[in-house]
C-alpha cells in the first residue's frame, strides 16, 4: 500500500489501482489532490451523517465539531467536482430537503427515484457481519439514465444490488466509513474510492479490502 501524506490532517491510502481512500475532513480539508488522482466516477453512493448524529460522529472521530452546514457545503463541492452520471444518497427526515434543494439547484437529472430503507453498515474489518439499525432512512437516486431500483430492507442489501452490475464501474463514497460500498464493489470487480474523517472506521475499510486482495 502506498501512503501519501498531504498534510497533518490528510492522508491518501492507495491500496491498488482499483482502491484508494482518503483520510480527511469534509468542510475543512481541500480534497483537490485526491480527486485529481482518481478516475472519472460512474456512480456515487453516500449514507450521509444526519444532523442529529453529527455530534456523535465527531466524538467518535475525536475531532472538534464544525457546523453541519459547513460539512454539507464541502460535500456539495465534492459532488459537483466528481460530476458523476448517477448519485445514490441515503438521507433522513432532517436532511432530505437539503439534498433535494442541492440537486434541484445544481442540474437536471432526468431520472429520480426514492425508496425507504433501514440503515446498516459493516460491524468491523474482519467479518462479513452487518450492524443493522431500525432507524428508517430513505435513498434518493438521481441519474442521467434509467436505474433498476430494488425494494429491499437494509442499506447493505441495497448496495449489494446496485453493485451487481456486469459493466465495470468506478464508484465513490465521500463518507465511506467502514466501507459498505467498497466491499460490494470489490466482490463485483468494480473500482472504489472514498473519504472519511474517522481513522478507525477507514482502517476497517482498508483492512477488509486488503485481506480480500491477498486471498484472491
Ligand atoms: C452514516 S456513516 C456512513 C456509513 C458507511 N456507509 C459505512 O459503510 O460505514 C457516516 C460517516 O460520515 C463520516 N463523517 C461525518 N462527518 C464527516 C466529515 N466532516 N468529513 C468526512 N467524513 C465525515 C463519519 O465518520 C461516518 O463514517
Amino acid at each position: 500500500m502506498n501512503i501519501e501524506l498531504i498534510d497533518n490532517d490528510m492522508k491518501i491510502f492507495q491500496i491498488s489501482l482499483s482502491f484508494a481512500f482518503c483520510y480527511g475532513e469534509i468542510g475543512k480539508s481541500d480534497f483537490e489532490s485526491f480527486l485529481e488522482l482518481i478516475p472519472p466516477i460512474d456512480l456515487v453512493y453516500a449514507a450521509l451523517p444526519k444532523p442529529e448524529n453529527f455530534r456523535l460522529w465527531y466524538k467518535l472521530a475525536k475531532r472538534a465539531k464544525i457546523s453541519h452546514e459547513q460539512f454539507f457545503s464541502g460535500l456539495c463541492k465534492i459532488w459537483k467536482e466528481i460530476n458523476a452520471p448517477e448519485y445514490h444518497i441515503e438521507v433522513g427526515a432532517s436532511n432530505k430537503q437539503q439534498v433535494l434543494d442541492f440537486f434541484s439547484d445544481w442540474k437536471e437529472f432526468p431520472y429520480f427515484y426514492e425508496r425507504d430503507l433501514y440503515y446498516s453498515a459493516p460491524l468491523n474489518g474482519k467479518t462479513k457481519g452487518m450492524a443493522k439499525c431500525r432507524n428508517p432512512t430513505q435513498i434518493l437516486i438521481y441519474s442521467l439514465h434509467p436505474v433498476e431500483v430494488p425494494t429491499v430492507k437494509y442499506s447493505h442489501e441495497y448496495v449489494e444490488f446496485i453493485m451487481k452490475r456486469v459493466k465495470k464501474m468506478n464508484v465513490f463514497d465521500p463518507v465511506i466509513g467502514k466501507g459498505l460500498l467498497a466491499r460490494f464493489a470489490q466482490i463485483n470487480g468494480h473500482n472504489c474510492y472514498g473519504i472519511d474523517m474517522n481513522r478507525e472506521r477507514l482502517e476497517c475499510t482498508i483492512e477488509y479490502i486488503q485481506n480480500n486482495l491477498r486471498n484472491s
